[in-house]
């Protein structure tokens, strides 16, 4: 197929491009190299046969001039990370909801002329908010931010909205409410309910990959929005204890990049239901502790045992784990890197 993915020089979308080609397919990139992600590095070299448009995706001629023949949109272009503070907010939603809503307008008008493109779209886990949660009395239970006050006292885990009890984290599934905490949760969420309406207004197919923590070698690193997995590398390699917020005992699923990339594949080979933006979480299935990464990242550094500081970060969630079944089942896509290969790797003692 004839695939234009957006964001394709970023970390996910260079290992997306790869494995879009390894799959035989065609495959143009766009992408702005925005200076907070790449900062004054020169553009990164694109695998042989990938063609760069450098240009925002808010740019509507750009990606009218991109999309021209293409079958698949993968769209990956936006800003991401939890955010500096607030006053990120307008860029957020400038680079993420209108870059979505410009992407989307310029798909939709390939209709009139054809068919319109396929398009899979990067959420994230973060349109969640708090992840699913049981109460040993009320059951299932959906509970909102934590307290300060709670967060001050070192309990971390979110109450039981009916008695106030600490929870029991689970498996969140593609059916539970979208629920974002922070803005770039706020602007993942808004993309997956305008591709729903694009979806549903032009009759198109389109799939929402809700990626869990994504890590692997070529992730960003000393930018504020990094991921915590190479925060830590980044320590352990200076000798370094990394620095574990809360208990270290949020829960994660990290999944590997190379994983993540496959996913992508399966979600531009499998199109469903037209008309419709069918939600997939992409996870490995395997559930870890932030404390229990930040130990296993040391000791394969040599570097100090992590320090647990207690602090906090506003908007963050405690525990977002996900069920991948669904993925497994429609797109035939399970994760195949394991935590130890995928960490080894990371620290390149692979
Ligand atoms: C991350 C991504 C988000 C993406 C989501 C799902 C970043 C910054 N965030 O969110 O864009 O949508 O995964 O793929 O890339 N922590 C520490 N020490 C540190 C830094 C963080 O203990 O030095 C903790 C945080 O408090 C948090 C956890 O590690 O509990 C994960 O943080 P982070 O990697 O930023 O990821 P998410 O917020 O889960």
């Amino acid at each position: 197929m004839r695939i234009l993915v957006t964001g394709g020089a970023g970390f996910i979308g260079a290992a997306a491009t790869r494995a879009l080609l390894a799959a035989g397919h065609d495959v143009v990139v766009l992408d702005a190299l925005r200076a907070d992600v790449h900062g004054d590095r020169p553009a990164p070299a694109l695998p042989d046969g990938v063609d760069l448009l450098r240009a925002d995706v808010r740019d509507g001629a750009a990606v009218r001039d991109a999309l021209a023949g293409r079958d698949v949109v993968v769209h990956l272009a936006a800003k991401v990370g939890l955010g500096v503070g607030i006053d990120d907010i307008d860029d957020y939603v400038s680079s993420n909801d209108l870059g979505t809503a410009v992407l989307l307008r310029a798909a939709a008008e390939r209709v009139g002329a054809g068919q319109a493109p396929h398009v899979v779209y990067a959420s994230s886990m973060v349109v969640y908010g708090e992840g699913a949660y049981a109460c040993a009395d009320h059951g299932a239970v959906h509970p909102p931010p934590r307290a300060e006050t709670d967060l001050a006292a070192g309990v971390f885990d979110p109450r039981c909205p009916v008695c106030g009890r600490v929870l029991v984290p689970g498996l969140v599934a593609e059916d539970a409410p979208l629920d974002p905490r922070n803005v770039y949760a706020a602007t993942k969420a808004h993309g997956e309910r305008l591709l729903a309406a694009w979806a549903r207004a032009t009759g198109a197919t389109a799939a929402a990959l809700r990626f869990h923590n994504v890590y692997g070698s070529g992730m960003p690193r000393n930018t504020p929005y990094a991921g915590v997995a190479s925060i830590f590398r980044s320590e352990a390699e200076h000798g370094r204890a990394p620095r574990v917020f809360e208990d270290g005992g949020q829960r994660r699923d990290l999944v590997h990049v190379d994983d993540v990339a496959r996913a992508v594949v399966a979600a531009v080979e499998r199109p469903q239901a037209p008309g419709r933006a069918e939600p997939f979480n992409v996870g490995s299935g395997t559930v870890t502790t932030v404390g229990e990464l930040a130990r296993r990242v040391a000791a394969l550094l040599g570097a100090p045992e992590p320090v647990v500081t207690g602090e906090w970060r506003a908007g963050d969630v405690r525990h977002v784990t996900a069920s991948s079944e669904r993925a497994g089942r429609v797109l035939g896509w399970r994760a195949e890197v394991g935590l130890d290969e995928g960490l080894a790797a990371l620290v390149g003692r692979l």
